[in-house]
């Protein structure tokens, strides 16, 4: 049996995609910029089958965790197979194994190392089946992964991502090798999907100006890290995500993702930041978890802070070395 196996990252975003340009295939109204999570990663099985449809069941391997998919999620995956079999011109089928190298139950969101498994898996298969029909650049597979999931879009590249319109591109600025920390506050499924967030915040009167403020800190942070202003940077992070729970707040209906855990964490956060006049980068997605992300020089602080909420909360720990696993 024809089969690939491959595997994406996840990333987190510094400047968030929030609301999207309706029916254009999750284009965002604003640009984002992310760092890329080379450890928290998505693989991909995809084998050729002789049944009538596509199929999709949980990867098997001794190092990895299952992903447990809903129905309306594993229907989602198959759909986006449909969709890049349809460019390519491929009408054989096939079975979609995939799991996380991380916890499933930790709330840590794989979205984006998931689509962006699937579309190079399926790049890399149809490369072999189908050499002359479709292209197999960077770009042009970011456009396609982002039609499954807007910020797997990102996922293509490493260690920052800039995506502004179509697909991201690679953006080069210093700090390439973060650590990362996860405070996580929250493991169950959020009762909130981001798609509907996405809708939800359009309603929000705190949207209206939500474009020029993210374009305006996504300059202005892009400026902060070339010109090595961790201060600045710091505070722009912190401000676009505190933006970003505040839209959808003032949604209409509201809704929060923030718990007292997550409030608890921040504050800490803030505390060691005016005592050391230092800390990592803070920020939080559409979630309760809190995320940080430390320089290469801070490797001491990134271990203190480990162990001081690892008293409270689970926490995960990432050292920013490159990961080999493939
Ligand atoms: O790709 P989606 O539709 O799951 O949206 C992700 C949205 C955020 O994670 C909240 C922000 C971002 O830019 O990743």
């Amino acid at each position: 049996m024809n089969s690939v196996t491959v595997s994406a990252p996840s990333n987190i975003a510094l400047i968030k995609y929030m609301g999207k340009i309706e029916g254009s295939g999750n284009k965002p109204t604003n640009g984002s910029l992310s760092y890329t999570l080379e450890n928290l990663r998505t693989f991909v099985r995809l084998t050729e089958i002789s049944g009538p449809v596509d199929q999709w069941k949980a990867f098997v391997r001794e190092d990895l965790t299952p992903i447990e998919l809903s129905e309306k999620g594993q229907q989602r995956f198959i759909k986006h197979l449909g969709f890049l079999k349809m460019k390519w011109g491929v009408t054989q089928n096939y079975l979609i194994e995939s799991a996380n190298n991380f916890p499933s139950d930790c709330g840590l969101a794989s979205s984006a190392s998931s689509f962006a498994a699937l579309t190079l898996a399926a790049a890399e298969m149809f490369q072999k089946t189908h050499p002359q029909s479709w292209g197999t650049d960077k770009k042009t597979l970011s456009e396609l992964s982002r039609q499954g999931s807007g910020s797997s879009c990102r996922s293509l590249y490493s260690p920052w991502a800039l995506w502004q319109h179509e697909y991201a591109e690679n953006m080069a600025l210093p700090f390439e090798n973060l650590h990362h920390l996860v405070v996580i506050v929250e493991d169950s499924k959020k009762e909130v999907s981001s798609s509907e967030a996405h809708k939800l915040v359009t309603t929000s009167p705190r949207f209206e100006g939500r474009v020029d403020r993210a374009e305006m800190r996504l300059r202005d942070l892009t400026n902060a890290l070339r010109f090595n202003d961790w201060h600045l940077a710091r505070q722009i992070v912190w401000d676009e995500f505190i933006d970003m729970h505040k839209l959808f707040e003032t949604s209409t209906p509201s809704f929060s993702y923030m718990t007292d855990g997550s409030r608890q964490v921040l504050e800490e956060c803030q505390k060691l930041w005016n005592k050391w006049q230092d800390g990592p980068l803070v920020t939080m997605d559409a979630g309760a978890n809190v995320h940080m992300l430390f320089r290469n020089d801070q490797l001491k602080s990134f271990a203190s802070y480990r162990e001081q909420f690892a008293a409270n909360f689970k926490v995960m720990a990432f050292e920013g070395v490159k990961s080999n696993v493939h």
